[in-house]
């Protein structure tokens, strides 16, 4: 654990646009700077920093941090060694704060060791099996590659891992999905003489195994279950490995499978992933989307295949915007991309991929084959089918060239087609940032706390009405009590990291900056605040007291209360100047 008050240091003594600039060259803009976002690609810079606040904010993906979280972002490290690395630079020298007190580490934390320490055993294990080794050759791969995707070998036999965690017992191994317990109560290793292939989330850490027997066998792979560490739906293999590829080529490559991706960066095309033996679901495509412009999904040419690329579709969709693109390639039913890319080579994998099909073509075309369009019912059933797709789509113009399309191979005219599927009219909606309703006064206090976080000190919690803010707020008074004062929201922000309001805190922060509050008026507008909200639950409290006292006379309410309502009753209306 690095202790809390050298991350304060550390963050005091960097300034975040300085280190920014260093990466992505920013553009003053007003009080704050202005880049095109380095974490998705876009033409018009919606990234911005503020000197000010000490964090970057990108209104296009949302990306938020403090400047230990652009380094991990950027660089796709983890906390630790972002602070390392940031450190290093200013010469300062980490401390571990190893005394028994400090925060017991996170299961987490835990199990992302144990991963490791198994990965650094399975690839040493590698080393020494001839066989292991001849079927990576088998299959054309060189020691660089394997080395590069951590490639390891899980020997035969029922309990190795006892060789690396001499507590075999511990729930944590468990947890982490490497042994099994049968009904008997014995432990077993659940990865016995298999390829092992590890799954690494964008920060770096091993969160999963794909085993993949040597030569034949069922299963063929055995894949780590669900952990803490690991959802199936939301990682891709290979994402890490390809970032540099992916921002080169603006392209993600799609496929099924863990040597696919192997096989085509083994034959020079870095810029490919793959889905863990499950359909391709939106968030995959969400968190493609936000790396690169256009992604090509790249199946067998079997009937499986085509089924995936049909699913990959319909979860695409949503997803889509008008600058983002999504093509298909087929392969010949005899072949996946991993025996693709060896028999033909690389320029005739990399045309395959320029000349794609489209999506609207596929969609086409998939849902001609389903509907006799030689038949008026069959070209009423494409309508029927198409609806659900058309409905999905978030972009006006292809939606459009489909609606164009449909209305073509159907007989309908256009209008038809999108009263049919009633589909609502054209008008883009305005981006979120162009128009804001006043924000409440839970969300000013907020902003206000984060423009200046000492005044969280007086906030009072009996306060605060039950919106979404409170929670925020009360978080943001427990971390400043901690913290003995944190001066800025950047100090703040690394000791919200992981809690669930998080979200909402970066969103009221990301709305401070084109809003900048005068630093003087601050404290004059905090106390305004609360006055109003004062007013608004003593309105609330009297309301509450009226009808009591209707509803049961004044005899029915407790001294206290009957207190409290004839002080209101006697009141004199606020002065007004
Ligand atoms: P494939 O059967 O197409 O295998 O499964 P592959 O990728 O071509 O594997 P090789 O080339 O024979 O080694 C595609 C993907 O489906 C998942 C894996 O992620 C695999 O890469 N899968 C397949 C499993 O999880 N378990 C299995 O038993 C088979
Ligand atoms: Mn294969």
């Amino acid at each position: 654990m690095i202790p809390d008050s050298f991350i304060q240091d550390l963050l005091a003594r960097i300034d975040i646009v300085e280190l920014v600039d260093a990466y992505v060259p920013l553009k003053k803009a007003g009080g704050n700077y202005a880049a095109c976002c380095p974490f998705h690609n876009e033409k018009t810079p919606s990234f911005t920093v503020s000197p000010a606040k000490q964090f970057y904010h990108c209104f296009g993906c949302g990306a938020h941090g403090s400047a230990i979280g652009f380094v991990m972002e950027y660089q796709g490290i983890g906390f630790v060694d972002a602070v390392r690395e940031l450190a290093g630079r200013l010469g300062m020298s980490v401390p571990e704060d190893s005394s028994p007190q400090a925060a017991p580490h996170s299961e987490t934390r835990q199990l992302t060791e144990v991963m490791a320490r198994a990965a650094a055993w399975y690839k040493e294990q590698l080393r020494h099996s001839p066989r292991a080794i001849e079927y990576c050759k088998k299959r054309g791969l060189s020691g660089e590659i394997a080395a590069r995707f951590g490639i390891g070998y899980a020997p035969d036999g029922w309990q190795n891992l006892q060789a690396i965690f001499p507590d075999y017992d511990t729930p944590l191994l468990k947890h982490a999905g490497l042994i099994i317990d049968n009904d008997a109560g014995r432990r077993y290793d659940r990865f016995r003489d298999r390829l092992m292939i590890p799954i690494i989330n964008p920060k770096g850490d091993i969160i999963a195994f794909g085993g993949r027997i040597i030569d034949q066998g069922e299963p063929k792979y055995l894949n780590s279950p669900e952990t803490p560490l690991f959802e199936k739906g939301r990682e891709l293999f290979g994402l890490p490995q390809a970032r540099q590829a992916l921002r080169e080529k603006n392209i993600a490559i799609v496929t099924e499978g863990y040597m696919d991706v192997i096989a085509l960066a083994q034959n020079g095309v870095g810029n490919a992933v793959a889905t863990l033996g499950t359909a391709t679901t939106p968030t995959h495509v969400q968190k493609l989307l936000r790396q690169v412009d256009r992604i090509v999904f790249c199946f067998d040419g079997d009937t499986a295949g085509r089924k995936a690329a049909w699913r990959a579709l319909e979860n695409a969709l949503e997803m889509l915007a008008d600058n983002k693109s999504i093509g298909f390639v087929l392969l010949p039913p005899e072949h996946d991309p991993d025996s693709y890319i060896r028999d033909h080579g690389k320029a005739e994998f990399e045309r395959l991929v320029t000349q794609a099909t489209p999506l609207s073509d596929f969609l086409l075309r998939e849902l001609a084959l389903r509907c006799d369009l030689t038949s008026a019912e069959g070209r009423a059933q494409l309508i029927y089918e198409a609806k659900p797709l058309l409905l999905k789509l978030p972009t006006p113009l292809l939606r459009l060239q489909l609606v164009k399309r449909l209305a073509e191979a159907s007989g309908f005219s256009q209008g038809e087609v999108e009263r049919l599927c009633e589909l609502k009219s054209y008008a883009t909606p305005a981006p979120a940032r162009a128009k804001r309703s006043p924000p409440s006064l839970a969300r000013n206090l907020l902003r206000l706390i984060l423009h200046k976080p000492s005044l969280a000190a007086g906030l009072p919690a009996a306060l605060l009405p039950d919106t979404p803010e409170r929670p925020a707020l009360l978080r943001l008074k427990a971390c400043l009590e901690n913290s003995g004062g944190a001066s800025n929201y950047a100090l703040l922000r690394e000791q919200l990291r992981g809690q669930p309001e998080e979200s909402l805190i970066e969103t009221a922060a990301a709305e401070l900056l084109d809003l900048p509050f005068d630093e003087d008026e601050a404290d004059a507008e905090f106390h305004a605040t609360l006055e109003k909200l004062k007013g608004s639950a003593d309105m609330r409290r009297f309301a509450e007291l009226q009808m009591k006292a209707q509803q049961f006379g004044v005899a029915g309410l407790s001294a206290e209360e009957k207190q409290a309502y004839i002080q209101f009753l006697t009141r004199k209306p606020p002065a007004t100047p």
